[in-house]
């Protein structure tokens, strides 16, 4: 086991009707005026942004609300967002919504707080965060776990370059996580939610340290219990008991808990941010239709780790090793594939590649033109990628 530091801050409210708190929440973390942010309207047909400004009323806070966060969102929309931020003279930013809005809001937070710097200079890395606001989360979609991680990931659409920023200043104040919130979800986003989820785990299970065992053991009971519920909330989006599970393991699954004492490897996730800023695919799908292909290239690294997998995620009594890999591999692409979600480049629409010449650009992109490698339970550089793509 590596040495580590676990810092997971952000309060959460989980259960029926928990969005009601929203407003006092947000008092208790000494907001005035709060800058409230969601997506493509999902929140304003289901009644839940006024329920939440209801709430933040009645909290006597003053507000502002701004939609129109797309999937993926892009730094333009954000950076908009951030200068309405700042005119409303905002000290707290409140996303109702899925990651796209989250991550949104966390760079409004940064931005509103930093209003000298462009938001874009942190996610390429010219500046550091030092300071931020206090971010608030009423989740309505179990996938990115946004809701409680370091993470924000923003597009930058000039560019075509989709990436992440990791700071402890994203992680946010609270999290509100009423499981009916996701009952409107259309089956796709449920499915691609199911993914993200258990690659979060996955990208930090598959990993070169050895000796962890507890961590093991809490990503292996993850992993089983997404694996379960999924297959259940997949056919009924109304099934209470489905939805909880998978939406408190959305947050489990990437507050750092199931990689805590390991390095991570994190390879499938930036194989899949490649296909979305070139493609507009989302996360979810962008991560099934590449990791059969990740998982077949990289096992004879260390098949073992995958044995483990095999055995104790999906119950595979296998001697030969090889084979036992194998069948895990079979078994989590077909499980992919239950959820109806892309397990390959041609099942996936979006995904226009014709020619090698366009696989080898984005596996330039990808290793940003050669010059990074990803992953680290096999290191992979731009030939590796080539090969998985
Ligand atoms: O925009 P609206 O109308 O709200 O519709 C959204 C959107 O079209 C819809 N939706 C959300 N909740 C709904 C709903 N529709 C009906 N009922 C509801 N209750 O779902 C669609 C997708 O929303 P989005 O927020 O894009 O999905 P998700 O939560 O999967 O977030 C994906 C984004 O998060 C990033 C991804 O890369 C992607 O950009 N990630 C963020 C991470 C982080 N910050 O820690 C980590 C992840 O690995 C991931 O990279
Ligand atoms: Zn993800």
């Amino acid at each position: 086991m590596h040495s580590f530091t676990q810092y997971t801050p952000t309060r959460i409210v989980f259960g029926k009707e928990t969005e009601k708190q929203t407003g006092q929440l947000a008092k208790q973390c000494g907001a005035s005026r709060v800058f409230v942010v969601y997506g493509g309207g999902s929140v304003v047909r289901s009644g839940l942004l006024d329920r939440v400004t209801a709430s933040l009323e009645e909290a006597g806070l003053t507000y502002k609300a701004l939609g129109g966060v797309k999937p993926n969102p892009r730094l333009s929309f954000a950076r908009q967002a951030v200068e309405m931020s700042k005119e409303f003279g905002s000290d707290f930013v409140l996303a109702v919504g899925g990651g796209s809005v989250i991550d949104t809001a966390k760079a409004v937070a940064h931005g509103t707080a930093n209003p000298d710097t462009d938001i874009w200079d942190f996610w390429s890395r010219k500046k550091t965060v030092e300071k931020s606001m206090p971010v608030g989360v009423v989740l309505t979609l179990a996938a990115a776990g946004s809701e409680t991680s370091d993470s924000a990931v923003l597009t930058n659409e000039e560019t075509q370059i989709k990436r992440g920023l990791s700071t402890d200043f994203n992680r946010p104040a609270f999290a509100v996580m009423n499981p009916e919130l996701t009952y409107t979800l259309p089956k796709y986003q449920v499915g691609c939610g199911i993914v993200d989820i258990m690659m979060h785990t996955l990208d930090r299970y598959f990993t070169p340290t050895e000796n962890n065992e507890l961590t093991d053991e809490i990503a292996e009971g993850l992993l089983r219990t997404v694996i379960r519920n999924g297959a259940a909330a997949i056919k009924d989006s109304h099934d209470y008991n489905a939805m909880s599970e998978i939406m408190w393991a959305g947050s489990l699954s990437h507050n750092g808990l199931t990689g805590l004492g390991a390095e991570k490897d994190f390879a499938v996730h930036q194989l899949g941010h490649e296909l979305s800023a070139k493609f507009d695919i989302a996360h979810g799908a962008s991560l099934s239709a590449v990791w059969g292909a990740w998982a077949q290239y990289v096992y004879q690294e260390k098949p073992q780790r995958f044995v483990q997998y095999a055995e104790r995620v999906w119950g595979i009594e296998e001697k030969d090793c090889s084979k036992a890999a194998e069948e895990a591999i079979k078994k989590t692409v077909a499980y992919f594939a239950s959820l109806d979600m892309p397990t390959c480049f041609s099942e996936a629409e979006e995904i226009g590649i014709k020619t090698e010449e366009e696989l080898k650009k984005m596996a330039d992109g990808c290793s940003y033109g050669g010059t990074r490698s990803i992953g680290s339970f096999k290191v992979c550089d731009k030939d590796d990628i080539f090969e998985i793509y």
